[in-house]
């Protein structure tokens, strides 16, 4: 075991464990491409999300080589570099697919399908959690929240959102990513590789023609908010297509008022201000 020393060589004093070096060729376009990233922060150190997205970019994943290119590129220790490696999930610590295919499995998504879109997909890939199809092509894991919960259920691919899905569309989503079929995400660009994301995502432009114009928007059901606070009217209802053709088309039809749709998990309706019987008043402390 070696100690860590900064990109000037200076010791740091902590013990670093062994990691084969990378070839000069790719240490040296890396370190090039680090320093036009570095160059973008005040402070080095600030520069260690996107690095650590750049050396994911080279190898698919944060490996031991890669943490200590970023350490010694910024005056780190490879302790400093992996806590925040393993901190995030974005960071993956073992080799894995082309497309990672992120199921949420978070609360709202799992009881609008998600759990059972996690399980059909596990069948049909033949794979668990975490794990790769034996052609390298998809990774299949849980995912939580993603903020996207308005288009439950939510399958992220390389963190592209693929809105509102079901067991029938999902398994077509990632049948048409092994084959290597143009696949587009609900808002976004067309589909690229897990390590083109990364390098995205470490700050270097997206080279593929038309890429950046095919960048998506605020889906409809994000934007009732917005339209409601301008004082328009809100849509009877937003409703998704939901892919698959072995999924057929959700009920579109009428829109059950508030009164007409309560449930056990709804509030009460009458409150202290329109319940006579519980008037809306200051109540007496106990003993008084
Ligand atoms: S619970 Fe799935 S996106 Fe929020």
């Amino acid at each position: 075991m070696t100690t860590s020393s900064s990109e000037h060589g200076v010791s740091l004093g902590m013990p670093e464990p062994p990691a084969p070096a990378y070839p000069d060729d790719v240490r040296e376009r890396l370190a090039a491409d680090a320093r036009e990233i570095v160059a973008r922060y005040p402070d080095s150190r600030s520069a260690l999300l996107p690095l650590l997205h750049l050396v994911q970019s080279e190898e698919g994943h944060v490996t031991r080589t890669g943490m200590r290119f970023c350490a010694q590129t910024l005056g780190l220790t490879t302790a400093e570099v992996t806590a925040v490696a393993t901190f995030y999930t974005m960071y993956r610590r073992r080799p894995s697919g082309d497309y990672q295919v992120g199921v949420c499995t978070n609360t709202l998504c799992a009881v609008m399908g998600g759990d059972a879109i996690f399980e059909s997909l596990q069948e049909h890939l033949g794979v668990g959690n975490g794990e790769t199809t034996e052609d390298g092509k998809v990774t299949l894991e849980h995912i939580e929240c993603n903020a996207a919960c308005d288009f439950a259920p939510v399958v992220m691919v390389n963190w592209e959102f693929f809105d509102n899905q079901t067991p029938g569309s999902a398994r077509d989503l990632v049948d048409d990513l092994r084959a290597g079929r143009d696949v587009r995400p609900t808002r976004g660009a067309r589909m690229c590789t897990f390590k083109e994301t990364a390098r995205i995502l470490a700050g270097f432009p997206d080279e593929r023609p038309g890429a950046v114009e095919e960048g998506g928007s605020a889906g409809p059901a994000s934007l009732v908010g917005l339209r409601l606070a301008k004082g328009e009217t809100a849509p009877a209802r937003v409703v998704h297509p939901r892919g698959g053709p072995q999924d057929p088309p959700r009920e579109t039809a009428h829109e059950p008022s508030p009164a007409e749709h309560r449930s056990s998990h709804d509030a009460p309706q009458e409150t202290s201000a329109s319940d006579p019987a519980h008037p809306a008043g200051p109540t007496a402390e106990e003993g008084e």
